[in-house]
């Protein structure tokens, strides 16, 4: 069963994460999944803006952590999280988030490549990368200090702090907080006025304001190179048994 579901409703691509029961943990397969119907809006004429939300009350809990000990066994990452990092990082279509709920890992590091994000008030966002005996990814090593600055990046990506949805506003990763019942409709309402306007004015904004991509893109291979080799680490493999046991 596909845990992506993807509507395409007046030139706006909704792409949801439905898997309730793990708290939306992405596996290889999701993020393939998510990857594909970015790719897929670069190239359909009929598709302006893409939405991503996840369930009431979950955005994502992050990878599967029982996913990251197979990659730790077998010393590699999917091909899914890999092309899905790649297309967030090189999206040239608007991108808006939905959260509700946690967002953690990459939940969190997905909105600072995103271009409007809103949260409901219990959203709440976490990079718990040093608990897991882990290091940043999807490019959070350069785009959180800059978004927000070295010391709070820090509390985030090394202290693991959770913020709340007015912490993330004030850090500058989160535009509005948006009542839970209203999220949605906010959020397409949003998307239905951006995909109104000119085209090529809103991808050449894009590409403006994202410039970077080539560095985006070495950073992100560096983290992955360092990533794979904490994710071996007997810390990283306690971690993730610690609580893969607690949950059982
Ligand atoms: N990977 C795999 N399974 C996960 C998961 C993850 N990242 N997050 C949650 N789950 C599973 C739990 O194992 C549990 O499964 P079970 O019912 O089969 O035992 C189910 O989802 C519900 O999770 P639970 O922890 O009981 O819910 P909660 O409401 O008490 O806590 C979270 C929610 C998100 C705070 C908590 O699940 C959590 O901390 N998850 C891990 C987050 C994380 O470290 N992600 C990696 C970031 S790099």
């Amino acid at each position: 069963m596909s845990h992506i579901t993807v509507t395409i409703s007046e030139t706006i691509q909704h792409i949801q994460i439905q898997r309730a029961d793990k708290m939306n943990a992405f596996t290889d397969e999701m993020y393939q999944s998510v990857a594909t119907a970015l790719k897929n809006s670069h190239k359909a004429n009929d598709i302006k803006v893409n939405l991503i939300s996840g369930v009431p009350g979950c955005f994502t809990a992050g990878n599967d952590i029982a996913d990251f000990l197979t990659y730790a066994k077998k010393g590699a990452f999917g091909s899914g999280i890999i092309d899905f990092l790649t297309t967030l990082g090189t999206l040239d279509m608007p991108l808006i988030l939905a959260i509700d709920g946690p967002a953690i890992g990459i939940g969190t590091t997905m909105t600072f490549h995103a271009d409007l994000i809103y949260a409901t008030p219990e959203a709440t966002f976490a990079t718990p990368f040093a608990d897991l005996g882990l290091t940043p990814e999807a490019a959070s090593s350069y785009l959180m200090p800059k978004t927000m600055g070295h010391a709070r990046a820090y509390e985030m990506l090394a202290l693991g702090e959770k913020y709340s949805a007015e912490d993330a506003c004030r850090a500058g990763f989160v535009n509005k907080i948006i009542p839970a019942d209203q999220l949605i409709s906010h959020s397409l309402a949003i998307a239905k006025k951006l995909s109104k306007k000119p085209e090529s004015s809103l991808l050449a904004t894009k590409q403006l304001l994202k410039s970077e991509r080539e560095y985006i893109l070495t950073v992100m291979e560096k983290e992955v190179e360092i990533f794979s080799k904490q994710l071996q680490s007997e810390e990283a493999k306690t971690a993730f048994s610690s609580f893969l046991n607690k949950t059982k």
